[in-house]
């Protein structure tokens, strides 16, 4: 079959669409065909090695988690699904971005319902599992105000719309020409991350602060600074490490790997199916184009998911 695969640890520009053996579900297990799958900021650090530490990877490497397409084949004891069913899931071990992929009937794999276009539902998994699991983490409620930090890309798309569907009052970061897709996506107000000073932004559009920071973008020592848009007491919340101490009892809650419960990911697909949840695809690209997909999706500005479809 054909994949995007690394056969090192090295830049971007070094991985390719080559043939690579067909993978064989194991136990648990199923074969899909692959129909789309979407990138993540995960995939660029396994390529590069970034977090070899925390994450070795074995080469070659099959670039991807995200995937939709049709069960190929049934591995031993999976039960609740025939050869044909359209699927969406999120594959830990990666290799998406090929024709055929292997996932494991779990949690994190759904039917995929009518309705809802490969291209969409391969853009969800993720990012929208993420989502889910960071606003569950912090326990926002309905009448809080939110401010979420990296809101054009992957995750805020989804953490955007559950947010102000849960009754968030939010505010994203947004350049002047994202600001109206925004707002189509439920933001209440927008704050320009190129142009203006994201915090002092915020404590005007939200005196005395907002009770939740959702920072997709800083790590470490930066989420401090992000920190004082929230008022004194507030939290915040962020899959990237932070210090304990964000100063005026403001608490940091952090997740390493995301955690999703059963029934997150069909919930996710179901909305999308019935349009309560957009899914933005900024960029498509067909699987011989799939590098290319890569380096845009590193270097360039892209709204929501970046999508590398099977012909
Ligand atoms: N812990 C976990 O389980 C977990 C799971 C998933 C993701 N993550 C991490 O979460 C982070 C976000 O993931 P993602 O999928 O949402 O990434 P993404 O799709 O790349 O989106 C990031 C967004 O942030 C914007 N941005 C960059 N700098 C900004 C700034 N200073 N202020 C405001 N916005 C800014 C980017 O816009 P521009 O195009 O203008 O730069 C982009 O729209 C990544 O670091 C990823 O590795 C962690």
């Amino acid at each position: 079959m054909k994949a995007l695969v690394a056969t090192e640890y090295a830049t971007l520009d070094r991985i390719s669409v080559t043939d690579h053996p067909t993978p064989s579900p194991g136990p648990g297990q199923v074969l899909v065909k692959v129909e789309a799958a979407a990138l993540n900021p995960l995939d660029l650090a396994l390529i590069t090695g970034a977090m070899k530490d925390m994450f070795p990877v074995e080469h070659p490497l099959v670039i991807g988690m995200d995937v939709a397409g049709t069960v190929a084949k049934l591995g031993e004891g999976v039960t609740e699904y025939a050869l044909g069913d359209p699927v969406l899931a999120f594959v830990g071990q990666g290799g998406t971005v090929a024709e055929y992929t292997v996932a494991t009937v779990a949690d994190r794999f759904a039917k995929r319902p009518p309705g809802l276009a490969a291209a969409q539902a391969a853009a969800i998994p993720e990012s929208g599992l993420t989502a889910m699991c960071l606003l569950r983490a912090v326990g926002l409620a309905a009448g809080e105000s939110l401010l979420v930090v990296g809101a054009t890309g992957g995750i805020g798309l989804y953490a955007v719309q559950v947010a102000s569907s849960l009754g968030a009052q939010v505010i994203a970061t947004a350049t002047a020409e994202d600001a109206e897709y925004m707002r189509s996506l439920g933001a209440a107000g927008t704050v320009d991350y190129k142009a203006a000073d994201v915090v002092a932004e915020t404590l005007r559009l939200v005196p005395g602060g907002v009770d939740v920071v959702l920072d997709l973008v800083n790590r470490g020592e930066g989420l401090v600074g992000s920190a004082r848009a929230a008022r004194p007491g507030g939290r915040l919340v962020s899959p990237l490490f932070g210090p304990d101490d964000l100063g005026r009892e403001v608490s940091g809650v952090y997740i390493g790997g995301f955690t999703s419960e059963p029934g997150d990911l069909e919930k996710l697909a179901a909305r999308a199916a019935e349009g309560t949840l957009r899914v933005e695809i900024g960029a498509s690209y067909p699987l011989a184009d799939a590098a290319r997909a890569v380096a845009d999706f590193a270097g360039k500005h892209i709204r929501g998911k970046v999508v590398v479809t099977v012909p």
